[in-house]
């Protein structure tokens, strides 16, 4: 019998498991059990190891609902590794006192590098051109062959101006872009100029990129109406959640010509089967969620999990918690 905290972790962590990792962190401080399978852990085991623990350290993969807390009645802390946590049900969590930490900050520089990698494909039909080179279609140079999108002087529409957001829109700035921004406030400092409205930042920009946040707000906002606003070049760029996009509408938008491309790092499903009818699109580029994976970046996320999920179950206040208002739920609980 131990009187540390028990945490499960479903996922080997990057940095490796020696002192002074994540891992090594965790294991140091905590009744340590790692998830070392190939893939997710399958969500009964998920059920079954979590269930006597205080901590969880998940990933963006685990689904944790009103079900799975019922079953985990000691659970004080959840430290996604990931900044977006729509994988968390945070209401159940705030009602049962569970903390929620997510990982912002270390990751916006990785993640707008790829939002950008692949607005540079989408425009330059980088894809296309390396089948060609692979398939054997690549034939003499020809004037009139893979023309792509200019992207200086290019007008860039940034819908959610957050930490990302903002990353991407200096990233646009550096290539001599005009940016455009949309969000609910106005932002002190953002690198672009707020448009009107986010019909306005559509009507005018040559990329769009999203970077808001999956919420119930911003389930499929990027529909039919929200492509039919773009202009027919314009290229859709999306680095958030695959939640955002009604895809069969994504789709029809490209097959018409309503929109000229679109670059996507997250879809629904993931991993989207090779049979999903969005890869016959035209001028599509899609990666397979990869806006965090870099090893330095990865690293930083899981340290800053490991610092959230210790923070908690040590009583103290996590400095990324989601949900403050769980604490209130824990003080009352001691009256
Ligand atoms: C996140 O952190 O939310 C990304 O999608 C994965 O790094």
């Amino acid at each position: 019998m131990t009187d540390r905290p028990r945490v499960y972790v479903t996922r080997t962590l990057p940095g490796g498991d020696g002192p002074g990792t994540p891992l090594g962190r965790l294991r140091e401080a905590t009744d340590l059990e790692v998830w070392a399978g190939e893939g997710p852990v399958p969500a009964a085991e998920l059920r079954a190891r979590a269930a006597g623990c205080d901590g969880l350290l998940p990933m963006l993969t685990e689904r944790i609902d009103l079900p799975f807390l019922a079953g985990c009645p000691h659970l004080r802390a959840i430290a996604n590794m990931a900044v977006g946590y729509d994988n968390i049900d945070i209401g159940a969590c705030t009602a049962r006192g569970v903390l929620v930490t997510n990982t912002p900050g270390v990751l916006t520089d990785a993640t707008a590098d790829l939002a950008f990698t692949l607005l540079l494909a989408a425009a330059r039909r980088i894809t296309e051109g390396e089948r060609a080179v692979r398939d054997g279609t690549w034939g003499p140079w020809d004037p009139n062959w893979l023309l792509g999108k200019p992207v200086a002087g290019a007008t860039l529409g940034i819908v959610g101006p957050g930490r990302i957001g903002a990353a991407v829109a200096r990233r646009g700035g550096g290539f001599d872009m005009r940016v455009l921004y949309h969000g609910r406030h106005a932002v002190a400092d953002f690198p672009g100029e707020r448009a009107a409205s986010l019909e306005a930042l559509l009507a005018q920009s040559d990329y769009v990129s999203m970077h808001v946040p999956l919420t119930p707000e911003t389930a499929l906002m990027c529909d039919a109406a929200f492509f039919a606003r773009m202009r027919p070049h314009a290229i859709f760029v999306n680095t958030t959640r695959g939640g955002v996009v009604d895809q069969p509408a994504l789709l029809a938008a490209l097959r018409g010509g309503v929109i000229g491309g679109a670059a996507l790092d997250v879809t629904t499903p993931e991993p989207l089967p090779p049979s999903d009818p969005l890869l016959t699109a035209p001028n599509i580029v899609i990666s397979p969620h990869l806006g965090s994976a870099t090893l330095e970046t990865r690293t930083q996320m899981a340290h800053l999990a490991v610092d959230g999920l210790l923070a908690a179950l040590a009583g103290q206040r996590p400095a990324h918690l989601v949900n403050p208002e769980a604490i209130d739920t824990v003080i009352e609980a001691r009256r």
